[in-house]
């Protein structure tokens, strides 16, 4: 396989394993203490990806919030919030979403070549557009390797479910933070994390469970979903 980022899938559920409720305000599912924990590990990173649904409905700005971590980043010659990545067959991405007005970093949409000219009329001038030449789905692993190549390292995929199934079905993530809120959704049209697929982690496979901590009323479980997570941390980077 070509070189691909060392990537941190990272989302937040309720109990009953829903990412959001189905009301037009975003669920909270964290809490402050875990929102920092959050912003750290953005800090951390080359690129945060989501979904264009999350774009659309989140208006997320996806910015590293603490000054002194964007400080940092600067200090290292690095922008001062991540490169924002995101993926869209349609191209309904409105130029004024915060995911193309916040922040001074790298904004790159991927779109399949039938809607890649109208996406690069709209969003142009807020973003680089990039023409995945084939119609249907972007092939996640060919953004990733397109990533690695523009220099990105290290990507936070953070949704929402669409993403994130693809992502974990293709056995491209390394390291997976869920968070698990002391809440139930109860509704089958919200989202869920993840939809169906041949996950590589099953019955016959477990995934590695690499820690569990309480953070106040949620508790974050991570697991290594490759040998990448071992030999990052057995390199003591964390
Ligand atoms: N709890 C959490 O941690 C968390 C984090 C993030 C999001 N969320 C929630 O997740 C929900 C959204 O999740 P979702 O599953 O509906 O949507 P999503 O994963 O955010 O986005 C799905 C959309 O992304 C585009 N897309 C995804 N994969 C693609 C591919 N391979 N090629 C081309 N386009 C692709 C398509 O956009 P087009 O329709 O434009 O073609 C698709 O409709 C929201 O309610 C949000 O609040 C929760």
């Amino acid at each position: 396989m070509a070189d691909r980022p060392y990537t941190l899938l990272s989302c937040g559920m309720s109990i009953d394993g829903y990412l959001d409720s189905t009301d037009t305000t975003r669920l909270r599912l964290s809490n402050a203490d875990d929102f920092d924990r959050v912003d750290a590990e953005r800090a951390r990173c080359d690129a945060i990806l989501v979904g264009a649904a999350t774009v659309r409905n989140d208006n997320p700005r996806l910015l590293v919030r603490s000054e002194a971590r964007r400080a940092e980043r600067v200090a290292r010659g690095l922008p001062a919030s991540p490169a924002k990545v995101t993926l869209t067959r349609r191209g309904d991405l409105p130029p004024t979403a915060a995911f193309f007005t916040a922040g001074d970093s790298d904004k790159i949409v991927y779109c399949p070549g039938p809607a890649a000219d109208d996406v690069r009329a709209r969003l142009g001038d807020v973003a680089t557009v990039v023409d995945t030449g084939s119609a249907g789905r972007v092939d996640v692993a060919c953004v990733m390797e397109h990533l690695s190549a523009r220099g990105i390292d290290r990507v936070m995929v953070e949704g929402g479910g669409t993403v994130l199934t693809q992502f974990l079905t293709a056995d491209l993530v390394d390291e997976l933070h869920l968070v698990v809120a002391p809440l139930f959704v109860g509704d089958s049209r919200a989202p869920r994390l993840v939809g169906d697929g041949p996950f590589p982690w099953n019955a016959s496979r477990r995934a590695t469970l690499a820690g569990v901590r309480q953070i106040g009323d949620v508790v974050l479980l991570r697991y290594a979903l490759s040998d990448r997570f071992c030999a990052e941390h057995a390199a003591g980077e964390e």
